[in-house]
């Protein structure tokens, strides 16, 4: 609870306690912060001044005023260049350098806030902060008022990781525009800044690409979805969706502005059975198959064997990468059951003419040509662990998630690492220890969240080739919009400290007490919680 001062109030350090009393309560946690004496009242005359950078920083500022707007009912204008007295200062500039890219400094005092950084990134989290600091007076009671007081503060904060990601499969289910971008405001909010759309499987396609039409003519739409794993009949409704390239763009642009990079997942050559569905060539046996109603894992794959397979990939990569920006194109690899493979002559012919050992050679071939490929556009390939198999394409970034042990391998042999191990981030498991609500069965409590380190068990040397963590939230029992925010909330809170904050000083109960103010602002903004995130 955040004490009321004077506005006359002295600046006068009161440390963070160990308990955590008198402090502001912020997720992540800062690097440093003091609380000070005192209070900034926010006034429909405040001005949100924007120094160096104007032009860079304009997006910002216009950002921290519908922040404002929202919390406090004010329209701040936003003026380029002035005084910082009586106003919220947003400052870019190279004499900040020692921040780094995305570090801050804020610092809140009676009659001004200033947010300093080296780049606009900096001051978008420093505002990321600006909006936890705001707080309702007489927070939680039924006669609360909109929130116009930010406490004196004084914070220096950067990141610990480069990669803090979260994922969504959007093709087990679909979610619609105007959801994704709601769910990238939740991962800006909490600033992580990758945004990992997971888009293709065997269950749907849901990317336009323009030169293949049938993948969301045909592969976009299924014709029943299986319900619970313990409801093996499912029902029998035409389910489907896919983003146009005019969407993704926007929800690029979007991200973008929030500076999260979004990166796109299409699954090769396995969990591809939607787009055999449209194009059953691309197969061992030529089908036919249809958008595959089950869950789990088909054995219908793409033919590495089969040369049209690599020029479908190239082809549908060049539309990926034309929309999407993102240095990394995430390219699946994941359970790729053998079996076509064994029976199939183009792969067996592959096999021979390379001099594979087996399809495990086979599958590391079609890699190290997809990340050819990907390479030759400036693009770099990543994929899940099971990549490693067979050997690692020369430039691959690995995403360990059968635990970190892939990972670990990869770092060690001097590759680029993100993990996310499923038994700690996998937020489609259930929250409650009851395994109520949507999900699938494993339980993951939000402590086990916050205990999540993604460098366990490297060395120094070895951790630095790890560019961070991310958490997965896959869809299969998992249909609303609604459950999406019950699953993420509020263990996105623990990967946001996980990936942002020092690993020194965590203390579980510090950490438990300052959630329920980030539940009360999930709450303003009519955004779902599991409630029994306690047990
Ligand atoms: C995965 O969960 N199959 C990457």
């Amino acid at each position: 609870m955040i004490a009321r001062f004077g506005l006359a109030g002295v600046f006068l350090a009161l440390p963070l306690t160990a308990t955590g009393e008198d402090t502001v309560s912020l997720v992540p946690k800062p690097v440093q912060c003091q609380r000070l004496e005192g209070a900034f009242s926010v006034s429909p005359e405040t001005r949100i001044i924007v120094g160096d950078n104007a032009d860079t920083l304009l997006p910002v500022a216009r950002h921290l005023a519908q922040a404002i707007k929202e919390q406090t009912g004010y329209a701040l204008t936003v003026q380029p260049g002035g005084e910082s007295q009586g106003g919220v200062l947003l400052s870019c500039a190279a004499a900040d350098a020692a921040l780094g890219d995305e570090g801050y400094a804020l610092a809140v005092g009676p009659n001004s806030v200033v947010i300093r950084a080296a780049r606009p990134a900096g001051v978008f989290y420093g505002v990321q902060t600006l909006r936890q600091l705001l707080v309702r007076e007489e927070a939680g009671s039924a006669a609360a008022k909109p929130a116009r007081t930010i406490p004196c503060v004084q914070i220096e904060d950067r990141p610990r990781f480069a990669w803090r990601g979260m994922h969504l499969d959007v093709a087990r289910h679909f979610f619609d525009k105007q959801f994704v971008k709601r769910y990238i405001d939740h991962i800006s909010a909490c600033k992580l800044n990758i945004f990992h759309l997971y888009l293709t499987d065997d269950q749907g396609w849901r990317i336009q690409i323009r030169r293949y039409p049938r993948l969301t003519e045909i592969g976009a739409w299924r014709s029943g979805t299986q319900k619970h794993y313990s409801d093996g009949r499912g029902d029998l409704a035409r389910y489907g969706g896919y983003f146009t390239q005019d969407d993704l763009r926007e929800i690029v642009a979007y991200a973008h502005e929030r500076f999260v990079t979004v990166v796109p997942g299409i699954s090769m050559p396995g969990h591809s059975q939607a787009a055999l569905a449209a194009y059953p060539e691309l197969s061992s046996t030529g089908g036919p198959f249809e958008v595959w109603t089950d869950w789990g894992i088909s054995k219908e794959v793409m033919d590495p064997g089969k040369e049209e397979v690599f020029e479908f990939v190239e082809n549908v990569l060049s539309e990926v990468i034309d929309v999407f920006p993102s240095r990394w194109i995430h390219t699946g690899g994941d359970e790729v059951p053998r079996d076509r493979w064994k029976a199939s002559p183009y792969a067996q012919a592959r096999i021979r003419q390379e001099g594979l050992k087996d399809e495990d050679g086979l599958q590391s071939y079609f890699t190290k040509r997809v990340e050819r490929f990907l390479n030759s556009k400036g693009r770099a390939l990543i994929g899940w662990d099971e990549i490693l198999e067979g050997g690692l394409a020369p430039n691959a970034v690995v995403m360990s998630w059968r635990g970190t042990k892939g990972g670990i391998e990869a770092a060690r042999a001097g590759h680029h690492v993100v993990m996310t191990p499923n038994q700690e981030t996998y937020f489609n498991y259930m929250q409650h220890k009851d395994r109520r609500g949507p999900g699938h069965a494993a339980h993951l409590p939000l402590l086990a969240v916050y205990h999540f380190d993604p460098t366990r068990g490297l060395s120094p040397e070895e951790a630095k080739y790890v560019l961070g963590g991310q958490a997965c939230l896959w869809t299969e029992y998992v249909p609303a919009p609604a459950d999406v925010e019950y699953l993420l909330f509020p263990r996105l809170l623990a990967m946001a400290e996980v990936l942002w904050s020092p690993l020194e000083g965590r203390s579980d109960s510090e950490f438990v007490r300052r959630v329920p103010a980030q539940l009360e602002k999930l709450k303003e903004t009519g955004t779902g919680y599991c409630p029994d995130w306690r047990e």
